[in-house]
C-alpha cells in the first residue's frame, strides 16, 4: 500500500458492493440485451469487474470524453475523444462511470447519447458526490455516495497516477 494514501473504501468493500450492483442490474435487464458503455479511462476497472458479474446479455463499447473547461473545473463542455463503435439506436444502454462530481460531464454526455435514440439509457457510477452536484442528474445505480473529498484508485487518477490501486483512497496533503 502507498504510504501517502488513506484507504477510504477497501478492496473487499468495493468488490462486495459491485456484486450487489451487478445483481440489481442483472435483475433490471433480465431477458434483455444491454450495451454497457465504459467511460474511459476512469471507469475501466469498475467496468470490467461489474460486467463479469452481470448475467443479462451484454455488449461492450468504450467512449472517452474530455471536458474543456479551465483546469480543475468542469464546464459541461465536452469533446468526444473516442466515440462508440456500436449503433445504440433502439438498444438498452447503460453508461458506466467512475464518479459523478458536479454531474455536468454526465449531463452533456446523456444529451449526446439520447440524440442517438436508444430504447433506454441508464447510468451506473461507482462513486457519487451528492454535495457537489450542479446538474440535476441522479444516477440509476450507485456504488457508494461519498463526501466531498478528492479520491483516487480503482480507475480514478490524480495526474494519471494511482488508477491501478485496488481500493479507493484519498491523497494525504
Ligand atoms: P463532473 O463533470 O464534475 O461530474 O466530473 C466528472 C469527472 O471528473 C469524473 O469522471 C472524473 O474523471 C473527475 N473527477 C471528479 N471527482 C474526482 C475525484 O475525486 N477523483 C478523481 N477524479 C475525479
Ligand atoms: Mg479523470
Amino acid at each position: 500500500m502507498k504510504k501517502n494514501i488513506d484507504v477510504i473504501i477497501s478492496k473487499e468493500q468495493i468488490e462486495k458492493r459491485i456484486l450487489e450492483l451487478a445483481e440489481e442490474i442483472s435483475r433490471f435487464y433480465k431477458g434483455r440485451e444491454l450495451i454497457m458503455v465504459c467511460i474511459l479511462k476512469g471507469a475501466v476497472i469498475f467496468f470490467g469487474e461489474l460486467a463479469k458479474n452481470i448475467t443479462a446479455a451484454v455488449k461492450m463499447d468504450f467512449m472517452r470524453v474530455s471536458s474543456y473547461g479551465s483546469r480543475g473545473s468542469t464546464s459541461g463542455n465536452i469533446m468526444i475523444v473516442k466515440d462508440l463503435e456500436l449503433d445504440i439506436a433502439d438498444k438498452d444502454v447503460l453508461i458506466v462511470e467512475d464518479i459523478v462530481d458536479t454531474g455536468l460531464t454526465l449531463k452533456t454526455l446523456i444529451g449526446v447519447l439520447l440524440a442517438r435514440r436508444p430504447a433506454s439509457l441508464k447510468v451506473c457510477c461507482l462513486l457519487d458526490k451528492p454535495s457537489r452536484h450542479k446538474a440535476d442528474i441522479l444516477p440509476d445505480f450507485i456504488g457508494f455516495s461519498i463526501e466531498d473529498r478528492f479520491v483516487v484508485g480503482y480507475g480514478l487518477d490524480f495526474d494519471e497516477k494511482y488508477r491501478n490501486l485496488p481500493f479507493i483512497g484519498a491523497v494525504k496533503n
